[in-house]
């Protein structure tokens, strides 16, 4: 319960919303200058998407950086979807110059990857001494880090927004993340016009991302239902659903319904780009303070095992994080339905955009894969190259992501992700 004349000793009673600073709207870009002067910064690292030197962004963005009267060391080894090793060069590089502010300019691998410099130039150590337990040492930062400003430039991660870090470490096989309050960028400068080149396969993907962290937010387990923590310092960044996180999820929700089709249907929609760059931030918000849960738990794996899919829009074959979240969706809303009929019919009418006559357990699912349809995602698992035989392991990998399991709406065992995955293979 909320807030009740019960106390109910063991139960968390506090949630609290800590947010990035936001700003906001065609050409925010042009006062990045005067925020920059606020910190009166000597020496900044930009930490930048190479993908940008072609459009003049970076340009602009040195131009801004000149304007606040500070010097800048450039960054760009940025890969699309960071590993260890990636995260490890970044931070050597960070380790090696000296800089007291961050810019990172990209989509969510570049602000992970300026997220995890930030915290080796700040903590030392390895990178896998901060990656979550078990797989990593799930060490937390000794100090807060620099400031970092996050411009973002496509709709999906919502890492612009969020204290998460997420790295594919292909020696194992897997995928998993960094998380921690520290890492949250300290203000994000939401441009939709430099999202104005992504190519539409990759606005579906990041799209669906950000439909998924809407949805994963606003019904995952309320967080007076997680143990009280021993100390402030224990309690998780991911404190599950709470009145202030549902606010941010189902705006979010209800903008991706409206414009995401749009905005991949017809790239040069600039309202849709626009409102979708928003939606992202606004479920970054929602995420990172209510957190994500099954299907980034299979998503990792997902993503992490097989390499052979070509998506439309992506120059490499890898599964897009957006459409390895996406593919289990439909079935994990299946399954958490009983816990909290409500709030899964307030979510597909958020996507529908009306009132929803005789809802039931089909009607988030239903609207959920008229969306992927329409925008182009993968059917299921089995286009992505997997078959039955390989369900074991995405549950092994599933399994790790323990930290997300945790504020699922319901306890998932092996048996319901096993049901979940059969009926992934082929959502149509
Ligand atoms: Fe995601």
């Amino acid at each position: 319960m909320l807030y009740s004349n019960d106390e109910m000793v063991h139960n968390e009673t506090i949630f609290g919303l800590e947010s990035t600073q936001l700003k906001f709207g065609r050409n925010s870009l042009n006062e990045l200058g005067w925020e920059l002067s606020k910190y009166n910064s000597a020496k900044i690292l930009l930490v930048v998407d190479p993908v940008l030197h072609d459009f003049d962004v970076t340009q602009k963005i040195l131009d801004q950086i000149k304007s606040s009267g500070a010097e800048v060391i450039t960054f760009d080894k940025i890969s699309v979807e960071p590993t260890l090793k990636s995260f490890e060069v970044a931070s050597q590089f960070a380790l090696e110059n000296s800089f007291d502010l961050i810019v990172a300019a990209g989509g969510g691998s570049t602000i992970d990857t300026a997220k995890v410099a930030n915290l080796i130039k700040v903590c030392g150590g390895a990178v896998m001494d901060y990656v979550n337990a078990p797989i990593g040492k799930g060490k937390k930062p000794t100090s807060q880090l620099l400031p970092l400003i996050a411009i973002p430039t496509t709709s999906g991660s919502g890492s612009e927004a969020t204290t998460v870090a997420v790295l594919d470490i292909p020696e194992m096989k897997l995928k998993t993340g960094i998380s921690h309050y520290f890492l949250r960028p300290t203000l994000a400068l939401v441009d939709p016009e430099l999202s104005k080149t992504t190519p539409s396969g990759v606005t579906a993907s990041a799209g669906l991302d950000v439909i998924s962290h809407a949805i994963e937010s606003f019904i995952s387990k309320p967080f007076y239902e997680r143990e009280k923590p021993s100390s402030p310092d224990e309690r998780p960044p991911y404190q599950g659903s709470n009145p202030v996180s549902d606010i941010w999820s189902m705006k979010a929700l209800d903008f991706g319904g409206k414009y995401l089709s749009r905005a991949v249907l017809n790239g040069e929609d600039v309202e849709a780009r626009g409102n979708m760059m928003l939606s992202a931030t606004l479920a970054g918000i929602g995420f990172g303070a209510a957190g994500v849960h099954i299907p980034h738990a299979c998503a990792y794996p997902i993503a992490g095992l097989k390499h052979s899919y070509q998506a439309s829009g992506y120059k490499k074959c890898f599964i897009p994080h957006g459409f390895s979240v996406i593919v289990t969706a439909p079935a994990v809303f299946r399954f958490t339905y009983d816990i909290e009929p409500e709030k899964h019919i307030k979510a597909a009418e958020l996507l529908k955009g009306s009132v929803i006559t005789n809802p039931g357990y089909e009607s988030l699912p239903y609207e959920l894969i008229k969306l992927m349809k329409k925008v182009g995602a993968p059917s299921g698992i089995k286009e992505l190259g997997y078959a039955k035989e390989d369900i074991p392991e995405i549950i092994k990998g599933a399994n790790k992501q323990q930290r997300l399991l945790s504020v699922a709406p319901k306890k998932v065992g092996e048996n319901d992700l096993n049901k979940i995955l059969i009926q992934s293979m082929e959502n149509w």
